[in-house]
């Protein structure tokens, strides 16, 4: 009885081993997401914090209000790449035109690509369940 014991525990522990050494061995940087490229998508996160686009936009309802939330921009049918870019480039009356460099702009866009396959943002469509929780919102 006692011997079955040690040898579940040795089994279980060659299982825990086994599986910690295979999770910690996958590199991170992988790329899992075939929509956007995640290493670019990241630089544009950067991008994104270091022009504080988030104090006047909102990514999934959450940031500042003077200007729209930008979750969705990319897949927009009228909006996408060309717009972002005119945008940041421009600017508007309300919003402050940026030098970003060639590179900056790609890395953004990809960021905003990653945002738009993340989801769909716009709260007020969300529905919930009878428990109060959020239904799946799966864009694309
Ligand atoms: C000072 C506030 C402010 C900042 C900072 C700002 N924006 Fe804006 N942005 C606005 C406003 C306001 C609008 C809407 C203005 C308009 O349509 O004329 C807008 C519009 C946009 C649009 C068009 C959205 C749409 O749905 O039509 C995009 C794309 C955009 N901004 C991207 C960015 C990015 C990227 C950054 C950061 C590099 C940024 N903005 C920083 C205020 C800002």
């Amino acid at each position: 009885m006692k011997l079955k014991a040690r040898h579940t525990f040795f089994f279980l522990s060659v299982l825990f081993l086994a599986y910690s050494i295979s999770i910690y061995m996958k590199p991170l940087s992988e790329n899992e997401d075939a929509r956007f490229n995640k290493k670019t998508a990241a630089e544009g996160r950067l991008v994104w914090q270091k022009y504080n686009c988030q104090a006047c936009h909102q990514l999934y309802g959450l940031g500042g209000y003077l200007g729209p939330d930008l979750t969705n921009v990319y897949s927009h049918p009228k909006k996408g790449e060309n717009l972002i870019k005119a945008m940041v480039k421009t600017g508007s009356k309300q919003m402050p035109a940026f030098n970003l460099s060639e590179n900056e702009m790609q890395e953004l866009v990809e960021f905003l690509k990653s945002t738009d396959a993340s989801g769909t943002s716009d709260p007020r469509t969300f529905t919930q369940d009878n428990f109060g929780m959020i239904e799946g919102h799966e864009h694309k």
